[in-house]
């Protein structure tokens, strides 16, 4: 084990903003950078690095942590690795515990498997090359299905000769040890080559690195296998690889889509042609860990399957999760007979491509269609459809998504909209519950005004009514009091920034378009006034969801707003380190946020004196009084801001 103070040595060291600039091109942002996220596909930079505080975040997809957290992340790596990775950068010498003996015989044993690996794919290509047979049989076999040399050397094809222990012999000649052949599943227990009499494909993890095999027989025998695979092992997990990842990363970012069959040879087809976006989940359903894969470099997938009904029912079995990873789902059915291998032999990579694109559907529409298809007239068996469709909708996690699928689905259904949302909605409120029951969570009572309530009572909308408003103000609001309010704003005189905003807000404060914020501003303000923590860390750890959320947000970056974002919702940073000196940007955003509220109150001012009698001086008289001082306050704030009132 690597002793804690090695740790200490490479956390001290380690800068996150040279960590992640080994891979990521930041720009400065003030005191802070920001850059494209390398975790998810995105044209404008949401990915933030803030030096003072060590850590990185994405507001587009969510990723957050320290430069540890990064490695991980993008390195694909474990803790320890992390730890030696950076180890490494940096030029520390880390320091071991006792067990770190046997700790590295592990790594040496999981080194070599991708050794072992390493050589049998090699002995498969020699087979295959310079062998008779293995010309004559196995290349042979190749070219006439169409595979250049070039394409079978890239995938590291091969061939195994119908030989008893060639490769064990091969194997032990150049000193591998036999327990890890026959853990690699190339040698029996018998001592006998496991593959034999196949064409070898080699299967490779994301870093490219040999993982396992799988072998395709060459005569037709209804009694074996047409493939056989390598065992699990650990380096090779089924159901977190899928076969072509490292071949095609780099163009499924590039066009933000990843094209999913069902083979390796259509896999191999497909490239050779010039479709490199594409993977092959080897003849299953989609895995939790799969869909977490491709969401790394896409939300997009595309699935091409062959038009019978055990691959439908395998695409669809992996949809839900799909969804709730928030990707898009699009399946298109090839011709009868064919595989994505043969259609594209026939018709070229042009053709292919059009038909991907004419033929491509929405997958939620088209199990909508498959099911009614199958439900013919009886009309049980048609409310079930809808009962079935609404939960696929309901397992969706951004509203407005479920919104666009209730209103396809429901044309498809021929039910109308709000039958639709009271199916949808039900649903969420049963998993809302599920989830709360585990959490141990009271389900709020429904005249409460909790947001979440407000989002499973209308999800549809919910996101639409969220962002209207002056939210924006008041979050920057919320922002400062979470991050600063326990600074000084005038030390002289004994006043935190919390003791400002407030004196200055508490008068607007039943203004507020967002319950979160108010409920944030309020409860700080009763735990100043009661002498109590207002640390950023007691909102990181606070009981309700949504505060948490909005805590740890707020402590990764205060520079999360883009220039669009300043200019469009007018809050502006005046300050570029705020953590130096607080009170201008507690000010400023004071001041834009009373703003925008006295114009609220002039206008609800002026909606009563148009009901009033206009004769009815007396009870003008203090309206218009109040509208005076209200504009002289509006003016008065306006030019301190130095911004010009129109009206
Ligand atoms: P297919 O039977 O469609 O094979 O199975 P294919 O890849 O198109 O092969 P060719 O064109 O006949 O040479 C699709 C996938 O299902 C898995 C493999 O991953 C295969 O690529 N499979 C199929 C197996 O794992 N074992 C089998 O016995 C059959
Ligand atoms: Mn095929």
């Amino acid at each position: 084990m690597i002793l804690p103070s090695s740790i200490q040595e490479v956390n001290d060291a380690a800068k996150i903003e040279e960590v992640v600039g080994d891979f990521v091109n930041l720009k400065r942002r003030g005191a802070n950078y920001s850059g494209l996220c390398p975790f998810h596909n995105e044209k404008s930079p949401s990915f933030n690095v803030n030096p003072a505080r060590n850590i990185f975040k994405c507001f587009g997809c969510g990723k957050a942590g320290d430069p540890i957290t990064f490695v991980m992340e993008h390195e694909q790596v474990s803790y320890p690795e992390a730890i030696r990775f950076l180890a490494k950068k940096y030029r520390i010498e880390l320091k071991e515990t006792e067990s770190s003996d046997q700790q590295r015989q592990e790594q040496q044993a999981i080194d070599s498997l991708y050794l072992i690996n390493q050589f049998a794919q090699e002995y498969f290509q020699t087979q295959l090359f310079d062998t008779d047979k293995g010309r004559s049989v196995g290349l042979s076999y190749f070219k006439q299905r169409g595979f250049r040399e070039e394409t079978i050397k890239k995938f590291g094809l091969g061939f195994a000769q119908n030989d008893m222990d060639g490769l064990l012999r091969a194997g032990k000649q150049k000193g591998y040890n036999t327990d890890q052949l026959k853990k690699l599943g190339l040698v029996t227990q018998y001592d006998r080559d496991f593959f034999r009499e196949r064409v070898m494909f080699s299967i490779h993890n994301l870093t490219g690195k040999v993982i396992a095999f799988a072998g395709r027989i060459m005569a037709k025998d209804p009694k074996q296998p047409k493939y056989i695979n390598s065992p699990e092992t650990e380096i090779y997990y089924k159901s977190k690889v899928l076969y072509g990842i490292f071949f095609a990363k780099k163009a499924i970012r590039q066009f933000d889509e990843c094209l999913l069959v069902e083979g390796y040879t259509d896999v191999i087809s497909l490239h050779q042609s010039g479709i490199e976006n594409v993977v092959a989940s080897s003849g299953t359903a989609l895995t939790p860990d799969q869909i977490r894969l491709i969401k790394r470099f896409t939300n997009n997938i595309k699935i091409i399957y062959d038009g019978d009904a055990a691959g439908i029912k395998a695409a669809l079995r992996g949809l839900d999760l799909a969804l709730a990873e928030d990707m898009n789902v699009r399946l298109v059915l090839l011709p009868d007979q064919e595989d994505p291998d043969s259609y594209i032999q026939k018709v070229g990579s042009e053709a292919f491509l059009a038909y991907l694109k004419e033929k491509g559907k929405d997958i939620v529409q088209f199990e909508t269609e498959l099911l009614l298809k199958e439900a013919g007239d009886d009309p049980t068996r048609r409310a079930g459809v809808l009962g079935q469709i609404a939960n696929t909708i309901s397992k969706i996690k951004n509203p407005l998504r479920r919104d666009e699928y209730v209103k396809v689905t429901r044309q498809v259904l021929g039910v109308d909209e709000g039958r639709m949302i009271f199916e949808v909605n039900k649903l969420l409120r049963r998993d809302l519950e599920k989830h709360q029951a585990l959490e141990g969570v009271t389900p709020p009572s429904s005249d409460d005004s909790f947001p979440t309530e407000e989002y499973v009572s209308n999800p549809v909308m919910a996101e639409a009514e969220m962002s209207v408003g002056d939210e924006f103000q008041e979050k920057h609001i919320a922002h400062i009091l979470i991050n600063a309010g326990g600074e000084w704003y005038d030390q002289a005189h004994n006043t935190t920034v919390a003791q400002y905003v407030w004196i200055n807000i508490e008068d607007v404060i039943d203004y507020f378009d967002s319950n979160l914020y108010k409920k944030v501003v309020v409860e700080i303000m009763q735990r100043v006034n009661q002498g109590l923590d207002i640390s950023a860390q007691y909102f990181i750890n606070h009981p309700d969801t949504d505060v948490r959320q909005l805590a740890s947000t707020v402590l990764t970056s205060p520079y999360e707003f883009s220039e669009n974002w300043e200019l469009k919702h007018e809050v502006f940073l005046n300050q570029r380190k705020p953590e130096d000196n607080y009170f201008k940007d507690a000010e400023a955003a004071v001041k834009r946020l009373k703003l925008r509220k006295i114009g609220r109150i002039i206008a609800d001012n002026h909606a009563k004196m148009k009901v009033i009698n206009q004769g009815d001086v007396e009870q003008l008289l203090p309206l218009i009084k109040l509208d005076q001082k209200l504009k002289a306050m509006r003016n008065q704030l306006a030019g301190e801001l130095g911004m010009v009132v129109v009206k």
